[in-house]
């Protein structure tokens, strides 16, 4: 398929008011760890806050009967809402919402089905093999190193050959940094506040739009490049047979494009915050990578891990999952209220933006022991859980499409880098948060790799 190169995106909601990076710049107030505030605030004023932020009313949702009550009870009259993130994602599925966003979905569902996953760990193994030629090279250096930076271009790149049979044609350091710099909050709030004065905001307008322009681009260029072996079932088919069906005339060729935009920002920073944080944490905590280098081991020894394998890595599987509960990528989930309603005697008017805050029920100590403490041992077996606790994908018919192979591609990468390698945390302790859209470490996570023996 051919497509045409977009238009560079818009920058015109740069410090709008409506626009959700400014919506989320209290939150950079908070110290070290702004999630912190928010539980304090869960503690203090219960299940459902309304705030006031910039003029617009936001309702914090801290319990998980109400997270079932807007994903799932009600979901149709809480929509979705992208401000601010539309030169990000463009009008893929991750935004729409109704009958456009089911006519989206559906075409592309079966390439995440778990039937799936067998077929792409070869995929994904030589990504990891791709990260393990670079890591020998780091450790034998022995200069330190950004973690995020190097757990995303993995993920890019498994994203790249397993889903679309290519390898990566752009350089991911640099796009992947580009468009960091649009979802910079800090940079939305100074174009905001000049905004607001009258004043020029050329320089930090210029950047964005460049940012933008680069990262518009990516999608062609994996459209363009060669495919790796002609594969007939990847995600990029069924997308380009779905261009092609007359009968689903709304997924055009931009929604082509914007599908991929998608999956390669969506499926790429959320995977990879994942698997720097488990190396955070495996870090921290040794006897955990020695576990996790055993089962490796005993499961698939010296031979490349199947699908069978990956099933049988539970205690791996288990430290991804943990990660994710201390650390869920996307730590609230968003959405603006279509119909009025009342949810647990408080009022919710039309257009309210609703967070529901998933980091706050993963840390809350009703709902686990000791939360603050690192024991992957909590998913192993079958555990009981209140519904809605624990929600790093979402939940009800939104929830994440990609979360399952996530999980495959983090299991068998922290198994695999961990049994090569040693990595050691070398930065600030504790490491701070940022929230934007993401939890994102502050300054990153500096390691230094040693190879094992
Ligand atoms: C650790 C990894 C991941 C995490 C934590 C994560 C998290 C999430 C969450 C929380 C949502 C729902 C957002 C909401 O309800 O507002 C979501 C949706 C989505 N995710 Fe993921 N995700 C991950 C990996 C992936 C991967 C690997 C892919 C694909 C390659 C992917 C593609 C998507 C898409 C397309 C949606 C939108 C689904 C829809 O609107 O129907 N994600 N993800």
């Amino acid at each position: 398929m051919t497509v045409a190169v977009a238009a560079p995106a818009h920058t015109d909601r740069l410090g709008d008011e409506n626009s959700i990076w400014f919506k989320l710049t209290p939150l950079m107030k908070g110290g070290a760890n702004p999630m912190l505030t928010l539980m304090q605030m869960g503690e203090r004023y219960g299940g459902v806050i309304p705030v006031n932020m910039g003029g617009q009313r936001v309702v914090l949702l801290t319990a998980p009967e109400h997270f079932k009550r807007v994903l799932v009870t009600k979901v149709d009259d809480y929509i979705k809402y992208f401000d601010g993130l539309k030169p990000i994602f463009g009008k893929s599925m991750i935004t729409h919402d109704g009958v456009l966003w089911q006519k989206i979905r559906m075409p592309q569902q079966a390439a995440f089905h778990p039937d799936m996953f067998a077929e792409y760990i070869p995929y994904f193994l030589a990504a990891i093999d791709s990260k393990m030629a670079l890591w020998t090279d780091l450790a034998a250096k022995g200069e330190p190193f950004e973690m995020v930076e190097q757990t995303w271009t993995l993920a890019a790149d498994m994203i790249c050959k397993a889903l679309f049979d290519r390898d990566m044609p752009f350089n991911p350091h640099f796009v992947f940094k580009c468009v960091k710099a649009y979802t910079d909050v800090m940079n939305h709030k100074s174009i905001r506040l000049k905004k607001v004065a009258g004043e020029e905001f050329e320089i930090t307008e210029e950047d964005a739009a460049k940012a933008m322009e680069v990262w518009a681009g990516v999608p062609p260029e994996v459209f363009a490049a060669d495919p790796r072996e002609m594969r007939e079932r990847t995600l990029l088919k069924m997308i380009e047979a779905v261009v092609a069906d007359p009968n689903v005339p709304e997924f055009d060729q931009q929604q082509a494009i914007d599908e991929l935009k998608q999956y390669l920002w969506a499926g790429t920073e959320t995977t990879a915050l994942t698997l720097a944080w488990a190396m955070y944490l495996t870090s921290k905590h040794p006897e955990a990578a020695d576990r996790i280098r055993a089962e490796g081991e005993q499961v698939y020894g010296d031979r490349a891990p199947t699908a069978a394998d990956y099933s049988a890595l539970a205690y791996t599987r288990a430290v991804v999952q943990e990660t994710m509960r201390l650390y869920p990528p996307i730590w609230g989930l968003i959405r603006t209220a279509s119909k009025p309603d009342e949810i647990d005697g408080k009022e919710i008017k039309v257009g309210d933006r609703i967070v529901m805050f998933a980091y706050g029920v993963h840390h809350n100590p009703k709902y686990w022991d000791e939360p603050e403490e690192f024991r992957p041992e909590r998913f192993i077996g079958n555990q009981k859980r209140v519904p809605y606790t624990y929600l790093p994908f979402g939940g009800g018919k939104r929830s994440c499409i990609g979360g399952a192979m996530s999980q495959v591609e983090n299991t068998l990468a922290l198994s695999i880098l961990l049994r090569k390698f040693q990595p050691e945390y070398v930065g600030v302790e504790p490491p701070g948060i940022t929230a934007t859209v993401t939890l994102t470490p502050k300054g990153g996570l500096m390691f230094k790799v040693h190879k094992r023996g």
